[in-house]
């Protein structure tokens, strides 16, 4: 189904007689949308929209978020049924699909994705070439734009085949490289894929075992694993979802795409903020100093925020901060880390956040990053590869939405406009005479 027309609306601009009349587009769900296409044609103005916190970029059946209610659906499934009843798997089938897998094609689109989680032989000197002390982010950026350098059977953006081909390489190779981001900075030797092991099994592996011993994976913590993966596979048209779709409508490839998507997601506005939590609570260091801390987030000229808590859109809760909030719990009972100075923290923090006027009249909430970073310091995860972590369970989101975007007849080059405020037209002058 594609967006419906509901009506129009007249839009006069003041003071002239130019007016013209703008249609109303209707989804399935969520807010209409005017569609202001022909508003410079036929009135000579632009929107203004810095952030385009109300401006619909593009048409998309994938992932529908409404922030006041809380509510996240992949392909009109809650984000909860999935959390509990789904896996990863199934969930970047269905992103990718737009449907739910009958046995038989899931099994076969599980073969597709393990069948692609090994790198090509020669990519592994790439690693050598980085510093130890490297970010993995920056690795894995790195390393992501350049698979291009080495799929060149799957670049033809325009062949529905080579499209496939990409979102699978892309879906198995990004763990592959993350971990290998991570083992190079500890100087551990490369772990291989593993194709018997279950994807979120598999990304553990390769993350955490070692030659010398054998490894088995902890099954609460490759369910707690596969739940930070399934919560974070997608978020519409997020900061990183539209930096991969505005270099997607260039005809860049997807590999690149990925890349730019991991560097937009690389900040600590975005999917930087669960190793900035951890970071907050280190400087914290103590219950006693929340209070203190609370106060210097209030204070405007302080510039510090409260890492994990606000979102652009949700301004209730966080439905994903929810199941993180009890796969928290889960993880710390089955590591047995009964007082955790770090979740207690965290719940203070919380409860102080939630019962004052700063917090609560500006509707800030706990985000999914504020329990995330806690579960990955418990399972042994680095808080270096917080980030890593996410932009390995986004990049379904991204391939899925490049995809929509390139097989959406309508999609043209995204090139947003401006309100100039620099200088008007005037004269070089040599240096001599300025
Ligand atoms: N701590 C303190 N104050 C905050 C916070 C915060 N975390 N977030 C917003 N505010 C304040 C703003 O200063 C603003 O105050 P004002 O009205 O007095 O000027 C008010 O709340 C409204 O904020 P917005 O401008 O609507 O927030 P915006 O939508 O621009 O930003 C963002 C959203 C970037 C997520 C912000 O809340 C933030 O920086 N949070 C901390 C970082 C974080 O946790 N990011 C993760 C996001 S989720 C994700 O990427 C998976």
């Amino acid at each position: 189904m594609s967006a419906t027309g509901k009506g129009s609306v007249t839009v006069t601009l003041e003071g002239s007689n130019k007016s013209t009349s703008l249609p109303l587009l209707a989804g399935s769900i969520g807010p209409d949308v005017f569609d202001i296409r022909k508003l410079y044609n036929e009135l000579g103005v632009f929107t203004y929209d810095p952030g385009y916190g109300g401006t619909a970029a593009c048409e998309s059946k994938i992932t529908y978020i409404d922030g006041d209610a809380g509510v996240l659906l992949y392909r009109g499934y809650p984000i909860e049924q999935l959390a509990e009843q789904s896996d990863f798997v199934e969930v970047c089938y269905l992103l990718l699909n737009g449907e739910l897998p009958s046995k038989a094609e899931l099994a076969e689109f599980e073969r597709g994705v393990t069948l692609h989680t090994m790198l090509h032989e020669q990519i592994r000197s790439f690693f050598n070439g980085f510093r130890r002390d490297a970010h993995p982010m920056a690795i894995l950026c790195g390393v992501v734009g350049a698979l291009s350098a080495f799929y060149h059977d799957s670049l033809d953006i325009n062949d529905p085949e080579q499209r496939r081909i990409a979102a699978f390489r892309l879906i198995a190779k990004v763990p592959t490289i993350a971990a290998w981001a991570y083992k190079y900075s500890i100087g551990q030797p490369f772990v291989y894929p593993r194709n018997d092991l279950k994807y979120a099994d598999n990304f553990l592996y390769m993350l955490q075992a070692v030659p010398s011993e054998e490894y088995k994976v902890n099954p609460i913590l490759s369910r707690a694993m596969d739940r930070i993966l399934v919560l974070h596979a997608d978020h519409e048209q997020n900061a990183s979802t539209s930096t991969v779709r505005l270099a997607g409508s260039t005809g860049a490839n997807p590999f690149a795409c990925i890349a730019a998507g991991i560097a937009a997601l690389w900040g600590p506005s975005h999917g930087g903020a669960n190793e900035a939590v951890l970071k907050m609570l280190d400087e914290i260091g103590s219950k006693e100093n929340i209070p203190a801390f609370i106060e210097k987030v209030k204070d405007k000229h302080s510039g510090v925020k409260l890492m994990g808590f606000g979102h652009r859109v949700y301004k209730n809760f966080d439905p994903r901060a929810k199941i993180m909030q009890a796969t928290c719990h889960e993880v710390l009972g089955e590591l047995g880390i009964k007082d955790s100075p770090l979740l207690d923290m965290a719940m203070e923090m919380e409860r102080i956040a939630l019962s004052d006027d700063y917090f609560v009249s500006r509707k800030l909430y706990p985000n999914v990053d504020f329990y995330s970073g806690i579960i990955l310091k418990a399972m042994g995860i680095p808080t270096s590869m917080f980030t890593v972590l996410f932009a390995v369970a986004r990049t379904v989101g991204w391939v899925s939405q490049w995809k929509e975007m390139i097989e959406d007849p309508g999609q043209r080059i995204g090139r947003p406009r401006q309100i100039y405020t620099g200088a008007a037209t005037r004269d070089y002058k040599a240096v001599d005479a300025r």
